[in-house]
């Protein structure tokens, strides 16, 4: 799957334009398997300007619960939305609003149990990277954040190392390929029902950079940040990732 996350960005008239552009490149059943993130208040129109094609339109996080929590989305209003989707425990959701691994998981089960497809976002720090404790650092993230749930076999797990997010850094392909293996025996080893979940790759994908990383057989995806922004460039990364994939 290829996600594009627009984080705070966008704008009810740049984001008709941004469908224009898209929609000359894809007809509309060309969208499968690819989704779009907007913002919360761009959410409706992003899934009005898209009603006729086959783009799956989610959000970047929602919160577990509804009622007195000014400010929050809840799953139940996203699902009655017709959200499919949600990024969840993105870093900079982890790192600017404080989230922890226990909040994440109570999202992840307020997501799951509202029919919304959990797409959760781990990756290391450059410090951990550095003093090679990579792997012990995701398992303790999959684990606070997965074990005892049930899972669906469409939770999506997003691998974004924290330093190669909008740096134009990234592990090689190979590198990548490893952890997603490792992520995905994780996951499998430690939630309820032992699926093993399409493992997504996040940080400074391009249309320069994506053939390496789609050629690898454990990246499943990509969730696209700053190239997302611009339709061609988007959309340019699709038509690698069909190719490659050959989807
Ligand atoms: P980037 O962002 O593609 O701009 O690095 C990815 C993300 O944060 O999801």
């Amino acid at each position: 799957m290829i996600i594009a996350n627009w984080k705070a960005n966008g704008g009810f008239t740049s984001n008709i334009a941004w469908h224009k552009e898209l929609t000359q490149i894809f007809s509309n059943d060309e969208f499968l398997d690819i989704g779009i993130a907007p913002s919360h208040i761009h959410f409706t129109q992003i899934q009005k300007i898209f009603e006729d094609s086959n783009l799956e339109v989610g959000l970047q996080d929602i919160d577990f619960s509804g009622g007195a929590r000014t400010g929050s989305i809840s799953a139940s209003m996203a699902s009655d939305a017709g959200c499919t989707f949600s990024l969840l425990g993105h870093s900079e959701r982890r790192h600017l609003f404080n989230e922890d691994d226990a909040l994440i998981k109570t999202k992840i089960k307020a997501a799951l149990s509202n029919g919304i497809k959990p797409i959760l976002c781990i990756g290391e720090s450059e410090e951990c990277l550095k003093a090679r404790k990579t792997r012990d650092f995701l398992k303790n993230q999959l684990i606070s954040a997965l074990s005892g749930i049930e899972l669906i076999d469409k939770v999506v797990i997003a691998y974004e190392p924290i330093w190669a997010i909008g740096t134009g850094n990234t592990p090689t392909p190979k590198d990548i390929n490893s952890i997603h293996e490792f992520i995905k025996d994780v996951v499998q080893s430690s939630s309820a029902n032992n699926i093993e979940p399409k493992v997504i790759y996040g940080g400074s994908v391009s249309h320069e950079n994506a053939e390496g990383f789609f050629g690898e057989i454990n990246i499943d995806g990509a969730l696209i940040g700053g190239a997302s922004l611009k339709a061609n460039s988007f959309a340019d990364i699709v038509k690698i990732y069909r190719k490659v994939k050959r989807k």
